[in-house]
C-alpha cells in the first residue's frame, strides 16, 4: 500500500471516530502559532471545546481566523508566565518560541517561558486533574554524539552558548513534567519534536525550508551555512499533528519522552536543490560559515512511536513542500487573504530586524 493510500485511510479512520470520543475541554498554550493553530483546528474537528491561549510573540490571530466563528473555540491573549485560573480536561503546553532568532531575541523570556510557563501550567493541571502534554525539542540532544538519536541519550548540549536557553529551557521543562509526575501524580506526556514544516510557517522565522523556499521563490542566492553536508530530516505539519494527539490519547500515567519526527534524513545541500527544483528557481546556492553549536547531524529514531503510538509520518517531502511552497507563494503575492497578517506589532517589527541580524550571524536552521 502507498503511502498515500496510507494516509487516505488514516483520515477517514480519524473521521470515523468522531462520534466516538467524548468531546473534551482542551487548552492549547501557543496555540496561535504554526503547530498550535493546526493543532486547534484538529481538536475542533473531533468535536472538542478548545481554549487557546498566546501572548502573539510569534503566534498570529491570522492564524485562528478560520476558527474564530466556531462557538466551542475561545481565544484568549495572557501570557503562560503568569498563572492561569481555567477548568480544562487536557492541556497541551506547546507555548514557546521555536524558531533560533525568535529565541534568541529574549532569551530570558525564553527560559521563562519553558521553565516558569510549564510550572504554571503543571500547577493548573494539577489543580484541575487535567491531563497534560509538553512540546519539548529534538535541540535537547544538543549537537549529538549518537545518530539516529534515541529518547535513551542524554543529549551534548552547550549549557552556555546562544540556543541555551531553549534546550536548557525544554530540558528543565521535561525534568519538571517529571518530578510533577512522581511528586504529584500527575498524569503527563512528553513529546520531543523534531523540525517540523508547512503552510502557516512564519516565512521570515530564519528555519531553514522557510529560508530556502523563500529565497528560491524570491530568486535571491539560496544560503547554506558551512558545506551543506550537515543534515536534518523534515516532519510534515499534519502528520505531526496527528502524533501530538496520539500521544495525548495514549495508555498510562506518564508516556514519553518520545521523538516524533521523520526519519528520512537529508543533507542541506540536497534540500536546497530540491527547493530549486520544485519552485523552478533560477537561484543559486552559496556558502557561509557554519554558525555556533549547530548540529552536524540532526535525524530522529522513532521505534517508540511507531510501538507505542503506532505512528509514523506519511506525508513525502515532495507532496509536503508543494503545499508549503503554495502557502508562501499566496504569502508574497500578497494574497494570503486572513492568513498575512495585515499588520505588524511594534514588538513583532523589532523582532523580524533583530532575527535578520540573527539570521545572519546564526544560520538558517
Ligand atoms: N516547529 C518545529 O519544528 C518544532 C520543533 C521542536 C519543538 N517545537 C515546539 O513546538 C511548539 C510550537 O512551535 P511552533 O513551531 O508552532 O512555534 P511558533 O513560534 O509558531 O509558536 C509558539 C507560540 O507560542 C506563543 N508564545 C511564546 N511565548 C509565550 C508565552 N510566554 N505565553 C503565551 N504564549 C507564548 C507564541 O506567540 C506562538 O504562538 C514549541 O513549544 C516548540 O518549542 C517545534
Amino acid at each position: 500500500m502507498t503511502l498515500a493510500s496510507q494516509y487516505a485511510m488514516r483520515q477517514s479512520f480519524q473521521d470515523g471516530l468522531l462520534d466516538a470520543c467524548s468531546p473534551r475541554k482542551i487548552l492549547v498554550t501557543g496555540g496561535a502559532g504554526f503547530l498550535g493553530s493546526h493543532l486547534c483546528e484538529a481538536l475542533l474537528q473531533r468535536g472538542h471545546e478548545v481554549l487557546c491561549v498566546d501572548n502573539y510573540f510569534t503566534g498570529r490571530r491570522e492564524n485562528l481566523a478560520g476558527m474564530l466563528e466556531n462557538p466551542r473555540f475561545e481565544a484568549l491573549r495572557h501570557d503562560v508566565n503568569f498563572p492561569l485560573y481555567v477548568e480544562v480536561d487536557e492541556i497541551y503546553n506547546m507555548a514557546c518560541p521555536a524558531s533560533p532568532g525568535h529565541y534568541q531575541f529574549d532569551p530570558v523570556q525564553t527560559t521563562k517561558t519553558s521553565v516558569l510557563g510549564s510550572i504554571n501550567m503543571l500547577g493548573l493541571a494539577k489543580r484541575t486533574k487535567a491531563k497534560i502534554l509538553l512540546t519539548s525539542t529534538s535541540e535537547v540532544y544538543g549537537d549529538p554524539e549518537v545518530h539516529p538519536q534515541r529518547e535513551d541519550y542524554r543529549g551534548n548540549v552547550n549549557p552556555v552558548g546562544p540556543r541555551a536557553c531553549y534546550d536548557e529551557g525544554k530540558r528543565c521543562a521535561e525534568t519538571l513534567f517529571f518530578d510533577y509526575h512522581r511528586q504529584h501524580k500527575l498524569a503527563i506526556r512528553v513529546a520531543r519534536i523534531f523540525n517540523t514544516y508547512g503552510p502557516r510557517m512564519d516565512p521570515n522565522d530564519g528555519r531553514v525550508v522557510s529560508t530556502f523556499l523563500m529565497q528560491a521563490m524570491k530568486g535571491e542566492p539560496i544560503t547554506i551555512f558551512g558545506d551543506g553536508r550537515q543534515s536534518r530530516a523534515f516532519c510534515y505539519v499534519d502528520d505531526m499533528i496527528d502524533g501530538l494527539r496520539r500521544l495525548m490519547d495514549a495508555e498510562g500515567p506518564a508516556v514519553g519522552p518520545i521523538n516524533l519526527g521523520n526519519p528520512v534524513e537529508l543533507t542541506m545541500l540536497e534540500l536546497a536543490e530540491k527547493i530549486v527544483d520544485l519552485t523552478n528557481s533560477r537561484s543559486k546556492i552559496i556558502f557561509r560559515p557554519l554558525p555556533v553549536d549547530d548540529p552536524r547531524q540532526r535525524c530522529p529514531d522513532i521505534g517508540m512511536a511507531r510501538d507505542v503510538l503506532d505512528w509514523q509520518p506519511l506525508v513525502p517531502l515532495e507532496a509536503g513542500l508543494e503545499k508549503t511552497a503554495a502557502y508562501f507563494e499566496r504569502y508574497l503575492q500578497g494574497r494570503a487573504d486572513s492568513e498575512q497578517p495585515r499588520r505588524r506589532s511594534l514588538v513583532r517589527r523589532r523582532v523580524t530586524e533583530r532575527l535578520d541580524a540573527v539570521v545572519m550571524a546564526q544560520g538558517a536552521r
